[in-house]
């Protein structure tokens, strides 16, 4: 393991460490009252943030996807990002975790600057992205697709070079947190099948156990929910609630205000790449900027 690898990982760990003395349980109380004292104003600054976005943008052709002056992200509360399509909420995903490169700006995760590192170097430092099941994946079965999310993240370049007993090590340790968590998600019964005979719920589970495999400390989900019935909803929303307890951090994007509504300890508000809005949900549903970018939006959508 080359070693500026080894470095992360070892900065890793002891960061993930010092957040595991946080007491579970309290983490949603904790998050709003912290959140409470914060002025509902676009770039604000928060307490202890995360996550620091600076000047990111990110153009294509003449149109700008992604714009934002200034972003920061609380440790341990759940940060819903909405906003009408287009708005850049996937594209500011993929900046944000390494799968696109800005044009220009700075981001740091926990002070450290991400600017120039590759996605799984970012992945290693405990900040990653969902992704929904690709055609490909589903030609896997459940557990190798948890395997190889394992493996992606952390570098597949490098697990060939490792000595042979370690790399038997490092596969036993991914299959069992492979395993942990497809208990976790009640997926234990899919193990063998192909992912592709899952249902949509049952694929939208799989997508979330997938990002966490490298146990993040930051988890960017897109759509969760999306396309998902209301029973499994529940369920849904019940782990990503169960995530910030456990003490990891969660921003999603999600465009069913009810769910924003019931879950979020904070609320950003996407238009045109731009943060228009940003504050606790239910002084964002109320800002009439809000309204007319996103509810009116949202609105004609769900009528359709
Ligand atoms: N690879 C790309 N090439 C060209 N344009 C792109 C690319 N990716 C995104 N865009 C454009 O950037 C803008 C932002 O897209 P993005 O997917 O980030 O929006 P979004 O907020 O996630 O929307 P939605 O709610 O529909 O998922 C859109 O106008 C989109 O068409
Ligand atoms: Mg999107």
């Amino acid at each position: 393991m080359a070693d500026a690898d080894a470095d992360l990982v070892a900065e890793r760990a002891a960061l993930a460490e010092a957040e595991r003395t946080i007491a579970p349980g309290s983490a949603a109380r904790a998050a709003r009252d912290v959140l409470a004292e914060v002025e509902p104003e676009p770039g604000v600054a928060k307490p202890d943030p995360i996550l620091v976005v600076e000047g990111m943008r990110r153009s294509f052709g003449g149109l700008t996807a992604v714009d934002v002056d200034h972003l920061e992200v609380q440790r341990g509360a759940i940060t819903a990002l909405i906003g009408p399509n287009g708005a850049g909420k996937s594209t500011l995903f993929n900046l944000l975790t390494g799968f696109d490169r800005p044009d220009h700006g700075n981001w740091s995760f926990d002070g450290r600057p991400l600017v120039g590192l590759r996605t799984h170097q970012i992945a290693r430092l405990g900040l990653v992205r969902s992704f929904q099941l690709t055609k490909a994946l589903a030609r896997l079965t459940v557990l190798d697709n948890m395997k190889l999310a394992g493996q992606d993240q952390a570098g597949e370049r490098l697990l060939p070079a490792l000595a042979r007993p370690r790399w038997r090590a490092q596969e036993a340790a991914i299959e069992g947190r492979a395993d942990a968590l497809l208990e976790r998600f009640q997926l234990s019964a899919m193990r063998s099948q192909l992912a592709g005979t899952l249902s949509g719920g049952q694929r939208k589970l799989l997508d979330m156990a997938r990002a966490l495999m490298t146990e993040p400390r930051l988890v960017c989900l897109d759509e969760p929910m999306a396309g998902v019935n209301p029973a499994l909803t529940q369920s849904l929303l019940h782990h990503v609630t169960g995530l910030r307890d456990d003490g990891t951090t969660v921003l999603f994007v999600e465009h069913d205000i009810d769910v924003v509504m019931e879950i979020s300890d904070w609320v950003v508000v996407l238009g045109e790449g731009r943060v228009i809005a940003e504050g606790p949900p239910h002084t964002v549903a109320k800002d009439p900027q809000v309204i007319e970018a996103y509810l009116g939006v949202a609105d004609e959508e769900n009528v359709g």
